[in-house]
């Protein structure tokens, strides 16, 4: 059984882990950055790259330390080179780099989006996925974050992307309700926990996309819940934000549930995965649990700890990249975007 140390740095949140061959999580430490940016409303890079310097290498020592390892036992490093800030990427790489060369490790670098989609195979002593990872595996993924909302198609570490947003994506519009809602930054989590005393049928949001096949769409919906709040007086906005909250999310997660079904008739996977942070939300969860029920289907949702930005999925990526040969050397550079050869399009 081989263990991977993770490294994730790749937006905000400094996160490092340690799984096994088989996606079991051994730990996995996470400092979130949120109060540092709450006052500017969104992540400013300067910061989070100035952050994950100071916190990451006691963060890779407190890890060690939990899991009683020592760098003898790790037999890989991973760390997320690309997409993401440009300097939060660049201090995860340096990172990983050094330790990799100290310690005589061999080093992988991974597409974050790679790991949110392998992230609902992993396990840990409180949790284990219904269907574990194996050779051959072939299914859908719907990938909801802040930066990314796309369904793909896999087999194995083979991705086709089937759709993807057009402008925002889906946790990107949250956060910006969530804004207009007062409730802080980021207001995934908050806006989730404000519905649940709201009505969803308060107020009739458009479904984006509908006639679109697998393409996705937020703006649109975004820009439907600020011409509602900018009618309203402060007084009116206060006491219906819970239901215009309860509207706001009946429809993105209607929108993303219609999306997903579409693909499903038309792909017919053996099994359907939900990752990225917006698949902590609890509507969705019960949505798309409720149909795949009705459905007969296999569906995966990770608990949140790697549905939120994790270093667990990072390693877990990282060791199959490794399994089948891959390795990087000290040329590994950080890349704000996707390198063209990550994903193939269905057209
Ligand atoms: O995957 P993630 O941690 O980072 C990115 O890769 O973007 O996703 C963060 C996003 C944020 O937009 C946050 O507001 C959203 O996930 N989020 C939620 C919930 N928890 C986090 N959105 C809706 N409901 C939630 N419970
Ligand atoms: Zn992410």
């Amino acid at each position: 059984m081989s263990l991977t140390l993770g490294i994730e740095t790749s937006c905000d949140d400094t996160s490092v882990a340690i799984v096994d061959s088989r996606g079991h999580v051994l730990a996995m430490l996470s400092q979130s950055q949120d109060l540092k940016h709450q006052e500017f409303g969104g992540v400013v890079p300067e910061i989070a790259h100035r952050n994950h310097s100071l916190a990451l290498l006691p963060l890779v020592d407190q890890l060690l330390t939990k899991a009683q390892l020592t760098f003898k036992q790790i037999d890989l490093i991973a760390v997320t080179n690309r997409p993401g800030l440009q300097g939060s990427l660049i201090v995860g790489i340096i990172v990983a780099k050094t330790l990799s060369q100290i310690h005589k490790i061999p080093l992988v670098g991974v597409n974050h989006l790679e790991g949110h989609i392998l992230a609902p195979f992993l396990s840990d002593d409180q949790f284990t996925p219904i269907k574990t990872w194996q050779p051959g595996i072939r299914g859908l993924c719907l990938a909801v974050s802040g930066g990314h909302s796309s369904l793909y198609e896999f087999i194995e570490r083979e991705y086709t992307v089937l759709g993807t947003t057009q402008d925002d994506a889906v946790g990107e519009a949250f956060d910006k309700v969530a804004k207009l809602l007062g409730l802080g930054w980021p207001g995934g989590a908050a806006l989730d926990k404000l519905a649940q005393n709201g009505n969803p049928k308060a107020f009739e949001f458009p479904r984006t996309m509908q006639n679109k096949g697998l393409m996705l769409s937020f703006s649109g919906l975004k820009s439907a819940v600020l011409r509602v709040t900018e009618k309203l007086t402060p007084v009116e906005l206060n006491d219906q934000r819970a239901d215009i909250a309860a509207s706001f999310q009946e429809a993105a997660c209607d929108t993303l549930m219609q999306k997903l079904a579409l693909a499903v008739s038309l792909k017919k996977p053996q099994i359907i995965t939900l990752t990225g942070g917006v698949s902590a939300n609890s509507r969705l969860r019960f949505l798309a649990t409720d149909w795949a029920r009705q459905q007969k289907l296999m569906l995966l949702i990770p608990p949140i700890r790697y549905c939120t930005d994790n270093a667990a999925m990072i390693a877990w990526a990282g060791t199959l990249k490794w399994q089948q040969g891959h390795t990087d050397d000290l040329s590994l550079f950080a890349s704000p975007a996707s390198l063209s050869g990550d994903f193939k399009f269905e057209n």
